[in-house]
């Protein structure tokens, strides 16, 4: 790898300050590089780390839901706070560069992008607007509820609202995984805005006539509400 220009190659995303594939990650990168520089974008110090590093530098986004919109939203923002020369961006999701993309990723240089001179990211796109969605959903996805099952449930979530048209568009619903929101014992918890409304989503079939009578025919649910007096 000794042909690749840069004086640092800094691989950022989420999660990478622990744990075991961050860990694995982290030899893989030694074994390639003789140096494994990583940043955990759920902390702080990012922009500093960014600041800190010699150039020429390479900066590897391995945010998994990172496309090139997301791509050039970073590389802007590097070069607005005058951190952009001789700077360089590639994005790629953790499981190609991890299992055998890695050093054809870091030597193909066609693919990173500088973040000096970059070209305006359009100011209507989606990330400048406050989006049209009448309600948000918060699916506890906490230490408790994702116990409970509350992973698989958000997979049926998100899947049953885009199928029936009412996924993060206009008039639909915006749904967020939360951390915990206390009542673990009632959960999986999911709360409703703007209305306020608690339910406990316990299983596959709650998770659908969540969808199907609330969300997209508008109707009272009390059955699944924990905030109902005599509910829980
Ligand atoms: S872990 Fe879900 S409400 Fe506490």
């Amino acid at each position: 790898m000794s042909h690749v220009p840069y004086a640092r190659i800094l691989f950022i995303g989420p999660g990478l300050g622990r744990g075991a594939s961050a860990e694995r990650l982290q030899q893989r990168i030694t074994a390639l590089l003789g140096e494994a520089h990583l940043h955990d974008t759920e902390q702080d110090g990012f922009w500093q780390a960014i600041a800190a590093a010699p150039r020429p530098l390479l900066v590897v986004d391995l945010e998994p839901r990172a496309d090139a919109a997301h791509r050039d939203w970073l590389r802007e923002r590097i070069a607005e706070r005058g951190d952009g020369a001789g700077v360089f961006v590639v994005c790629a999701a953790l499981e190609d560069a991890w299992l055998d993309g890695l050093a054809a990723l870091l030597e193909r240089c066609e693919a990173h992008l500088p973040c000096s001179d970059v070209p305006p990211v359009p100011a209507h796109h989606a990330w400048s607007q406050i989006p049209p969605h009448a309600q948000r959903l918060l699916l506890c996805n906490g230490p408790r509820c994702t116990r409970k099952g509350a992973l698989g449930l958000w997979k049926t979530l998100r899947q049953r609202l885009k199928a029936a048209g009412k996924l993060e568009c206009e008039g639909g619903v915006h749904i967020t995984r939360s951390q915990c929101q206390f009542p673990c014992d009632l959960g999986p918890t999911a709360s409703l805005y703007p209305q306020g409304e608690w339910y406990g989503i316990r299983d596959e079939a709650a998770v659908i006539r969540l969808v199907d009578e609330r969300l997209v025919a508008g109707r009272a649910l009390p059955e699944l509400r924990i905030d109902e007096p005599g509910n829980n």
